[in-house]
Formats: C-alpha cells, sequence, structure tokens
C-alpha cells in the first residue's frame, strides 16, 4: 500500500486540554521523523497522552513494547503507564495486522488515543520509535508533565533493508556494560537492529572463555597504549604513550545481560572473534597457537600486525572452534562474524605447519590456506545452526557460497558477493567509518582514517552497479565504530550522532531520501538528544 507523502509542517495543531492541574505540553507544529516513513497522512486534531492513558496489549510477544511505552510514561509523567484488558477511551492499544510484513507498522493517532498494527512485535516497537518523535521533545525527561499533546495522523511504514547494523570496536578501547546498554538505546531511537561486537583485537581480548582463561586474565590487559597519531609502524621516541595499563573484558553473565537487554530492543547481536589475523592478544595469551611459539606482549600500537594464528597445527583449529562453541551458546542470534580482514601471510610462509598443510590440502597460494580456515569454521558454525560472517577478505581466492560478506574496502566486495549469490552487508569505509572525522578545524578530535562528513553518509547509495536480482543479495548497511581514538564514551556518541540519523535514512528509507528534507528534520531530533541528555556533534547545525 502507497500513501501520499506529507511533509508540510504541521500548522495550527488544534491544542485543547488545558483543564485540571498540571503542565500540559503542546505538540511543536513540526513532523519530523526519522527514518523517512513510508507514508504519513495528517488528520485534524490532537490526542492528550497521560499517565492515565492505559495500554492494551493485544499481541503476543509484545511485553517489551509495553515496556518501551512505560519508559515513554517515565521519562514524560515520572511513572509508567497502566496496563487494560480491552481498549478504552484514551487508550494506546497493541495489535497484530497479518497483512503487514514483520518490521511494517502502522501507528494512528486520533482523539481518542493512539492504535499500533504490526506483522510483529518488533514493527510494534518501531511504531513506538516513531511515536517518541511524534512527542514534543522537550517533554522528554521532565518526568512531571500531565498531559503531551501529538498530532493526530496514520503513518504506515516498513524498513527497505532488513539489515540495519552498528559495530562497536570493543577491544581497542573497553565500554563497560552500562555504556554498551546506553549505546543500544540510542540504536532503538534510530531503528537499528543489529548490533555487531568486535570483542577481539590485537590490543585486547574482550570475553571470558571458560576453557582459555588466559584469553582474559592476560590477553585483556596491554601495558600501555599509543595516543598519538599511529606512524604506520615505524615508534620513535615522537610517539606519545598513555603508560596506564589498559583492560576490561565481559564475563559471559554480562555478554548474556547485553544479549537480552538487546533482545528486549530487537536488536540481535553479532559477535565478532577475528580469525586468522588480528590475534596478537590470543597469541600472548596462548604462543602455540602463533606459527614461531614465541612469547609477545598484548599489542600497544595501532594498525596491521604479521603475528597471526597458524592455521597450520591442529591445535589452533581446537582452539577456535572450543572458543566458538562457547560463543554460538552465549549469543542466540543467526550469525558469527569470523573477521578474517588484514591477515598478513608473513609468518605462514616460514612455517613448517604451514606449509605441511598447504601440501596435505593440495592449496597452491598463501590465500587459500586462509579460505580453507573460513571453510572448515564455517562448517564448524553451520553444525551449531550459525551463519558465518566475514570481512570481504574471505572473498580472495575462494569463498563458500553460504558465507556473508561484509564489505568494508568500498562497496566492490559486496558487488562481486552479490554477482555471485552470496549476501553481503555493505559498510564501505568511505560512507560507513564513523571513526573518520565528520568535521575539520580546531577542537575536532584525533580521529583515525580519513574526512566523512553527514551529508556524506547521507548520500551512500549501497545498490549503485547493482542490477534488481543482484540487490537481493545486499541485506542492508552497517556504521563502524573502530576506537583507536575513541577512548570513552562521551566521544563515541559525538562520533555516531547525527551521522547515524543519516545512514538509517538509507537503510530504513532508501527509495525516499531527501538531503534537504533530512535536514530540516534532523534539526528536530536534535531536541530529542539534547532531551535525552545525548552528546552529538552540536556545532553542524550551527551554519
Ligand atoms: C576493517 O576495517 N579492518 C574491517
Ligand atoms: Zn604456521
Amino acid at each position: 500500500m502507497r500513501h501520499i507523502v506529507l511533509r508540510t509542517a504541521l500548522a495550527c495543531a488544534a491544542w485543547w486540554g488545558l483543564a485540571g492541574c498540571g503542565r500540559t505540553v503542546p505538540a511543536d507544529g513540526e513532523l519530523a521523523v526519522i527514518p523517512q516513513p513510508a507514508s504519513v497522512g495528517l488528520a485534524e486534531g490532537s490526542f492528550l497522552l497521560s499517565a492515565r492513558s492505559p495500554i492494551v496489549v493485544g499481541m503476543e510477544g509484545a511485553e517489551p513494547v509495553a515496556r518501551a511505552l512505560d519508559q515513554v510514561g517515565e521519562a514524560l509523567f515520572g511513572r509508567p503507564l497502566r496496563r487494560a484488558d480491552s481498549p478504552a477511551a484514551g487508550a494506546v492499544v497493541l495489535r497484530r495486522d497479518t497483512a503487514l510484513a514483520g518490521e511494517a507498522y502502522a501507528l494512528t493517532v486520533s482523539p481518542e488515543g493512539i492504535d499500533i498494527a504490526a506483522g510483529s512485535p518488533a514493527g510494534a516497537f518501531y511504531a513506538v520509535q516513531t511515536l517518541r518523535q511524534l512527542l514534543p521533545p522537550e517533554a522528554f525527561g521532565a518526568g512531571d508533565v500531565r498531559r503531551a499533546e501529538i498530532p493526530c495522523l496514520t503513518i504506515v511504514d516498513e524498513p527497505c533493508m532488513r539489515y540495519r547494523g552498528v559495530m562497536l570496536d570493543a577491544a581497542r578501547h573497553f565500554f563497560t556494560v552500562d555504556e554498551v546498554k546506553r549505546l543500544l538505546d540510542i540504536l532503538a531511537l534510530h531503528k537499528i537492529n543489529t548490533f555487531h561486537w568486535h570483542l577481539t583485537d590485537d590490543q585486547g581480548w574482550r570475553i571470558e572463555i571458560r576453557k582459555y582463561p588466559r584469553l582474559t586474565e592476560f590477553g585483556s590487559v596491554r601495558t600501555r597504549t599509543l595516543i598519538g597519531r599511529d606512524p604506520g609502524g615505524e615508534y620513535d621516541e615522537t610517539c606519545r604513550f598513555d603508560e596506564t595499563p589498559y583492560g576490561g573484558f565481559y564475563t559471559q553473565q554480562e555478554i548474556r545481560d547485553v544479549v537480552a537487554y538487546a533482545a528486549e530492543r530487537f536488536i540481535t547481536v553479532i559477535p565478532e572473534i577475528e580469525f586468522p589475523g588480528h590475534a596478537v592478544s590470543a597469541l600472548a595469551s596462548y604462543p602455540w597457537l602463533g606459527c614461531t611459539g614465541e612469547q609477545y606482549e598484548v599489542r600497544q600500537t595501532w594498525d596491521i600486525d604479521d603475528r597471526v594464528y597458524c592455521p597450520g597445527k591442529e591445535t589452533t583449529f581446537e582452539f577456535i572452534e572450543n572458543v566458538l562453541a562457547e560463543v554460538a551458546e552465549l549469543f542466540p542470534g543467526p550469525y558469527v562474524h569470523i573477521g578474517g580482514d588484514e591477515c598478513p601471510m608473513t609468518y605462514w610462509k616460514g612455517c613448517p605447519h604451514c606449509r605441511a598443510r598447504m601440501r596435505s590440502e593440495g592449496l597452491t597460494h598463501w590465500r587459500q590456506l586462509q579460505n580453507y580456515s573460513t571453510a572448515r569454521l564455517e562448517r564448524f558454525l553451520n553444525a551449531r545452526g550459525k551463519q558465518l560472517i566475514g570481512w570481504d577478505e574471505i572473498l580472495e581466492g575462494e569463498v563458500t557460497p553460504t558465507a556473508t560478506i561484509m564489505s568494508w574496502r568500498g562497496t566492490e566486495g559486496g558487488i562481486r558477493a552479490a554477482r555471485q549469490g552470496n549476501y553481503a552487508i555493505m559498510s564501505p569505509g568511505t560512507y560507513c567509518y564513523f571513526d573518520h572525522a565528520q568535521a575539520v578545524g580546531e577542537g575536532e578530535p584525533l580521529s583515525w582514517g580519513g574526512y566523512l562528513p553527514v551529508d556524506k553518509v547521507y548520500a551512500f547509495d549501497p545498490c549503485a552497479g547493482l542490477t534488481p536480482g543482484e540487490r537481493r543479495f545486499i541485506l542492508g548497511v552497517q556504521a563502524n565504530l573502530w576506537t583507536e581514538y575513541i577512548a570513552d564514551f562521551d566521544h563515541l556518541q559525538y562520533m555516531l550522532l547525527p551521522r547515524l540519523s543519516a545512514l538509517v535514512e538509507t537503510a530504513w528509507s532508501l527509495d525516499r531520501k531527501d538531503w534537504e528534507d533530512y535536514r530540516r528534520r534532523v534539526d528536530r531530533l536534535r531536541r530529542l538528544y539534547d532531551a535525552c541528555g545525548y552528546n552529538y556533534a552540536r556545532h553542524l547545525w550551527a551554519e
């Protein structure tokens, strides 16, 4: 069903409800939702949401949606909304509509109440996120509002892309469970449905693995951290280090807690365990995992490292499969990401075990040794009901038809994957790397990589160059927050916002993007960021 999209400001919304005591916060006259809904039909009048508005949960599995509405109640009125068994005047009704697809919803606000129909609880949850943006932003966090006005309208909406992701690198810098949950709250507001958690890298191992305690006892701590710009391998006395030992990891109980918190927000968590590269923290913990058996330190600087897992030894596979077995148990989602990026083969070439593996498997190119390893891990994961994702390097040589490719070195990897029938997620550095600077000038924090302003993020077309048949294989898009130079949660939010609001229009509203209109709408979203206490690049609105 297509509706006409009304983008006019909501002029002269009727405002009534001054009767009674307490503060009534009027609608501000502007209709501005991000990501842009598929259709918006405005109607006359408005509805006044109050602490007395009951929620009617008429849909199985929608309790998390009711709890999301409770949080709206707490932010506005200082208390959750109450429940009712049947629709009554002024109620917020959640109900299933089988005509709507999985993540689709229809939100109708009338003077009598709010009706949320959805194909699944996830769709109803997205309707609540839209509702949050229809409420007066200033009312959020007040906690003492008596009534908040919402304009009457009907929104029918669904995402263009089924995968809408954000990756957090918790290895280069560690973020606490509480911070990860606050990040998940931000993702939920933007209708992101996947949280990719980068849990291991050269500079720290961040997930408890019961079978291998040294990974966290030893591999989670580096003795110092490079804080100046990385000169690319030539380290001398001009490099500045923070000499404080740096560490942190998540216990399995904490992982389960985060996964449950995400599920409550209809966000699937994808764990990433890097293999065979980006492995120094593992090799430092168990030196027999490397080709030479040398004892290393957990890495203190950035960039690519030659010291990688030895795929020649069976003990390496026994290790990584035991790790993945615990990981597969902890994360109920369908995917496990095994990294696969930036794996130099320097050590393999001089290793008798790797050379023997090449001979015994009939491999003729060194890259095939990585292909062999990836395919072996994929079989292991598939046997546990999981699908493998890897960065686009796993396409080099040969990849199985069932691996999912995360395209980061441009979109070429994703295009190649789609053309050969592999599913792909587009996350190219040029449009999706939020560790890059979003502005230039004094006061901008040190950042990794290039320059990625918000208008460039907005301009991203993940399906450019693909036929309609090939586009079917592009699952969606993802923003990546690598954290070499992002050491705290305030800075993390600054790098994420507002760019996430631009990227999510590509994921959710690809067929209706409009930069000028987005600029108008993002100004209202900013007021909600303010009310929620989010840190964002405020000066981008100053022009
Ligand atoms: C990557 O940025 N190395 C995936
Ligand atoms: Zn080796």
